[in-house]
């Protein structure tokens, strides 16, 4: 499977936010990276809406809206109308049934729907859902912040989740070229990938090293 990058803009310098989008428009993003939190599902406030709205006249990318927020479905809508491509609703915000509602609305929109766990959510959780799911977001770090360590023991899990699941996997959290390849070995193919792009200085390079974590060095 080709690999595909998104940067997660958190990392950005959000001063100048449209101009870093375009750069990584250049440098070879396949899909721009939006983490989304409300201080409640996660210890930490980002972006909403109006912000998404912004990104979306900066770049032609599919833009990959993760909703790290409680009550998701109460903001399907206001996403959806900013321009989202995508959107990622966590397995431990919404169960089955809501999960189910929230893909029809999003669905509904012409919008991909994407369903994230946190590294502590085991397999069975995301086995029940995942046919609702367009692709799968496992996260390899407790979300919240950009910059956190990787963490291993997620790997298994891709591992058994790519023998159920066809679509695309994204891995997210700590990913760099050594981690990279760990996930992509395990099944994954999308990398979502923040201080590691946005700390490097040249974003072209360090994404096409990204793409080729499964064919040694380019
Ligand atoms: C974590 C976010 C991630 C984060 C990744 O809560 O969902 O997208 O920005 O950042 P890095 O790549 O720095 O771990
Ligand atoms: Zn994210």
């Amino acid at each position: 499977m080709k690999i595909k990058v998104a940067p997660s803009i958190l990392s950005c310098d959000f001063g100048r936010l449209a101009e870093q989008v375009r750069s990584i428009e250049r440098a070879g993003a396949d899909l721009v990276h939006v983490d989304v939190m409300d201080g409640h599902f996660v210890p930490n406030i980002t972006i909403g809406p109006v912000v998404v709205k912004d990104i979306r006249k900066a770049t032609r990318l599919p833009l990959d809206v993760h909703l790290m927020i409680e009550h998701p479905e109460k903001f399907i809508d206001a996403f959806a109308a900013a321009g989202s491509d995508m959107i990622t609703v966590h397995i431990e915000a919404a169960g089955r049934v809501r999960l189910s509602r929230i893909r029809a609305r999003v669905k509904s929109k012409g919008i991909a729907f994407g369903i994230s766990l946190n590294p502590g959510t085991p397999f069975a959780k995301i086995k029940r859902v995942c046919r609702l799911a367009d692709f799968i977001l496992v996260m390899s770090v407790n979300p919240g912040f950009g910059g956190q360590d990787f963490i291993p023991s997620v790997v298994p899990k891709i591992k058994k989740l790519r023998e159920v699941f066809r679509g695309d996997i994204a891995v997210d959290g700590g990913i760099n070229e050594a981690t990279g390849r760990l996930v992509a070995e395990a099944g994954a193919n999308v990398l979502v990938a923040g201080s590691h792009i946005f700390k490097s200085g040249d974003y072209a390079r360090t994404i096409r090293r990204l793409k080729w974590v499964l064919h040694g060095r380019k």
